[in-house]
């Protein structure tokens, strides 16, 4: 099963890829948190993507491409795939159509309000990944990481200025892909601003 997670800023992608991967047997791939690794690596794709991130814009096009060809090629794809903040742009979403067949393309639909209160209020372990929310979806002790006891950190990109930026770019840049994957019959949409366990239920369903 090759899939597509879809949505704006805050839908919890993130979220659910992280929850359903397992269940499906399939890779969870995070443009996002690839490229936030190289930035901690301070490789030379790291050094790149980093001015553009932090500012809420997105990293260009070709890099991005190069990215996903190198891997959806490794062996932990061969069953299927999860991508996540892949594609972006109609010119990723056509490169993709050139390097393999997709199978479904879910949209997770928020409110602008509830994807700005989840940004402001999300924390990620920086060891592990794992994402909690300080009100929604807390960690049972303040600041630290339930799965590996690391401390809980805020994302460069979350604070106000990029958050509005980045729901700005999203709108101009990845919302003519709804209507992209529509017309092609793969499109299913999902209300995301409910439970998350409810969410996951109605992912499921939509995938299986
Ligand atoms: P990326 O990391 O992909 O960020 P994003 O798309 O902006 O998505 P987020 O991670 O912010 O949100 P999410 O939908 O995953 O929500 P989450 O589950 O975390 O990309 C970052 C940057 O990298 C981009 O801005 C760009 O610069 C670059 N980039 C990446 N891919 C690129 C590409 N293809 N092309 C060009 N540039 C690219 O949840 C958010 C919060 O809500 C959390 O606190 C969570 O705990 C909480 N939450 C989740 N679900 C619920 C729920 N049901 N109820 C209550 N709270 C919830």
């Amino acid at each position: 099963m090759r899939i597509i997670l879809l949505g704006p800023p805050g839908a919890g992608k993130g979220t659910q890829a992280k929850t359903i991967t397992g269940e499906l047997g399939i890779p969870h791939i995070s443009t996002g948190d690839i490229l936030r690794k190289a930035i901690e690596e301070k490789t030379p794709l790291g050094l790149k993507a980093k001015e553009y991130m932090d500012k809420g814009h997105l990293v260009p096009d070709d890099l991005m491409i190069d990215l996903i060809k190198e891997r959806i090629k490794k062996k932990d794809c061969e069953k299927g795939f999860l991508l996540d903040g892949f594609p972006r742009t109609i010119p990723q979403a056509q490169a993709l159509e050139e390097l393999s067949p997709i199978d479904k393309v879910i949209k997770i639909k928020i409110e602008n309000d509830v994807a700005i209160e989840r940004l402001s209020g999300r924390r990620t372990c920086k060891r592990c990944g794992a994402m909690y929310h300080v009100i929604y979806i807390p960690p049972r002790k303040e600041g630290i990481c339930d799965r590996c006891g690391e401390e809980l950190i805020i994302r460069d990109d979350d604070r106000e200025e990029a958050i509005l930026k980045r729901l700005e770019v999203y709108r101009k840049e990845t919302r003519p892909l709804i209507e992209y994957y529509r017309k092609k019959g793969l499109l299913a949409i999902i209300d995301g601003g409910r439970r998350k366990e409810e969410v996951t239920r109605d992912l499921l369903v939509s995938i299986k």
